[in-house]
């Protein structure tokens, strides 16, 4: 693999306006991968669009989109590809711009350095501690500190040496084990592929000396192996392997191998391509393997060794980077990627978020865009992992909104929470179905859902009249009562009302569990969390109801004088006034309240119970 060996990946970050896109425009003309006819439209795009005057504005080169160009700023990743004699290089060019770390995330996670550029007239910036500590974050180890528009403070070795000490004392707590410090011109090329007459003070490597000899000592193929499989590929009934790409170590026919989660074993009987069999397969190749035994491996299962195995857990620390424009609230479920698998996740809480200017940890109750936290992690199943620093491709993990399927969080596992793993569930003869049965009911939740004053207490109380008359078993659960017992430590923001509904929606689930009817009347104002209590219970056994009321009804009812005070300003965060609620979009039961007594919309509920074969 001597190719894979001379390859450098890195990713170059700094603020808008550091000259990002100049340097790397410098490096294809240095290294002379700008083709004649390229050279002529940048001549003419740079009297147009540059920022030069009469030269040629290597940003163009490489800020490709029209868009950006007449924003003079970048806004995706891109990968270029150069070489030197001596090396290839891939680089990611990151955007500066605030709300673009996303990107800046992704060119991070697949590099192994990154080129910090400061603007020498600016020194250190809000910007370049972020990305710094992102790419910290991301398993960077190896930093070069590109002090870039020395031309511009007069090739001053002082300047240059109060930013690099600047940055040395931020980046003492970041890890990194080498901070390489560069006074460049991207646009003049001082420093860049050569060293500059212009800094006789400086004694260090070019940019380019530096990238072609750096070791940055990162051979995936030196770890333990580590197999996500991705699919079970079963054509026929002879033939059964694991298609996937070897994410650490290295395998060969006759080496044994260890399913992470059952922890069964087998060796290796083949590496199949589609070129051909192959004696041995390395961090990189995507390759599918057979085993010399029948065992059970399927989709997101992690093949390893026996001696080095992966950790198995549901819950778990590690840190999130939020990227969404919605906030992360704990106790709110996403979907998780790790490896193969994917799984419901939620945060159970959030152990601090890290400034990342100062670096410093704070209490939070929510992660909003661009924020960074330590979190407590649960996740639907029990799933292979490794510490990130261990290994990027098993230690990395994506949350999904459920709703908008956005790439929310990107994370890093830290650790896994032991406390989980000592927990088992017992099981019980005396079963869910056994109760129901001596009750002689179909238990269910009847989740009403709507604004307050709506109607969901005085129709539910209705109902449950009836179906307690008609013998079956009931229990109700009310916003209002519950707030004064299991939830009176919360209040109305958005992360207290979801808790609230994690916890009722478990309780709710012990209740269907006891063979009852659960009448639940909450707000409950995000189809996040009705929708994670709905994933709480069996097929069927979730019931919305939909008590739709329309606000100009319910402030003119206003049964508890608590719209007039929302009105005004006596209450805050409140439904309908100054925080949101999402209506349902296909609720099993739409009840429509006005111009109805409580008692007609009762029994529309009724009738659909009796249509479930509830007799009531
Ligand atoms: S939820 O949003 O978390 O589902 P929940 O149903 O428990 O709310 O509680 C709502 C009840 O609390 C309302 O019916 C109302 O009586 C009372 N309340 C007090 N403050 C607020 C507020 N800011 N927003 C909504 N309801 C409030």
């Amino acid at each position: 693999m001597d190719g894979a060996r001379k390859l450098l990946r890195f990713l170059t970050c700094g603020s808008v306006d550091d000259g990002k896109s100049t340097l790397i425009g410098r490096l294809l003309y240095d290294s002379q991968l700008i083709f004649e006819d390229t050279l002529a439209t940048l001549a003419k795009d740079s009297r147009k669009h540059g920022t030069t005057g009469e030269e040629i504005d290597l940003a163009l080169l490489v800020d490709g989109l029209e868009a950006e160009r007449q924003q003079g700023i970048t806004i995706d990743v891109a990968y270029r590809f150069f070489a030197t004699p001596r090396r290839s290089f891939i680089v990611a060019d990151t955007p500066g711009h605030e709300q673009y770390t996303r990107n800046m995330a992704t060119g991070a996670s697949s590099a192994s350095l990154a080129v910090i550029l400061i603007d020498a007239r600016k020194g250190v910036l809000t910007q370049t501690r972020r990305h710094s500590y992102i790419c910290s974050l991301m398993g960077i180890r190896d930093i070069v500190v590109a002090v870039n528009k020395i031309d511009l403070v007069g090739f001053d070795e002082d300047v240059f040496d109060r930013i690099v000490g600047d940055y040395a004392t931020f980046a003492a707590g970041l890890g990194f084990r080498s901070i390489v410090p560069i006074p460049l011109s991207a646009r003049f090329g001082d420093n860049v592929t050569t060293r500059s007459g212009n800094t006789p003070w400086y004694h260090g490597p070019s940019l380019v000396e530096h990238l072609e000899t750096v070791d940055v000592g990162q051979d995936l193929s030196a770890r333990p192996f580590r197999f996500p499989v991705q699919w079970v590929n079963r054509p026929n009934l002879d033939f059964r392997g694991f298609a996937g790409t070897v994410a650490a170590g290295r395998i060969a026919p006759g080496d044994q191998v260890v399913v992470a989660a059952s922890g069964k074993s087998s060796r290796v009987a083949r590496i199949v391509t589609a070129d051909g069999d192959l004696a041995a397969a390395e961090a990189g190749q995507a390759v599918t393997l057979t085993l010399e035994d029948e065992v059970d491996v399927a989709r997101g299962d992690v093949l390893s060794t026996a001696a080095d195995r992966p950790q198995v857990a549901d819950q778990f620390a590690g840190h999130l980077l939020w990227m969404d424009e919605e906030a992360m609230l704990p106790g709110r479920s996403y979907m998780m990627r790790i490896g193969n698998v994917w799984t419901p996740c939620s945060v159970t809480s959030i152990r601090h978020r890290v400034d990342v200017n100062t670096l410093e940890e704070h209490a939070a109750r929510r992660l909003s865009l661009n924020e960074i936290g330590f979190c407590n992690f649960s996740a639907g199943q029990q799933v292979p992992l490794d510490p990130y620093a261990d290994n990027r491709a098993t230690g990395a993990f994506i949350l999904v909104d459920r709703f908008t399927n956005r790439t929310a969080g990107a994370g890093m596992v830290a650790f896994p929470l032991r406390r989980a793993s000592n927990i088992h569930h017992e099981h019980f003869t005396v079963d869910k179905s056994a109760r129901a049965a001596l009750l002689g009911n179909a238990p269910l939740v009847l989740w009403f859902t709507g604004l307050s004053g709506s109607g969901k207490s005085t129709i539910a109380n209705i109902a449950e009249q009836a179906l307690h008359r008609a013998g079956r078993p009931t229990y109700t659960l009310d916003g209002d009562n519950v707030r004064h017992g299991l939830c009176r430590d919360l209040g109305f923001t958005a992360e207290d009302r979801v808790e609230n509904i994690r916890r009722v929606g478990e309780v709710a689930k012990l209740f269907v569990d006891a063979g009852m009817i659960v009448l639940c009347s909450f707000i409950s104002p995000f189809r996040a969390e009705r929708r994670m209590v709905r994933d709480l219970l069996g097929p069927g056994e979730f019931v919305e109801v939909f008590v739709d009321t329309t606000i100009e009804a319910c402030m003119a009812r206003d049964p508890k004088g608590l719209y007039a005070k929302a009105q005004a300003g006596q209450i805050k965060n409140f439904t309908g006034i100054d925080s949101p609620y999402e209506s349902p979009e296909a609720p099993e039961l739409r009840i429509g309240t006005e111009g109805r007594t409580p008692a007609e919309c009762a029994e529309e509920i009724l009738v659909a119970l009796r249509a479930r074969g509830i007799a009531c």
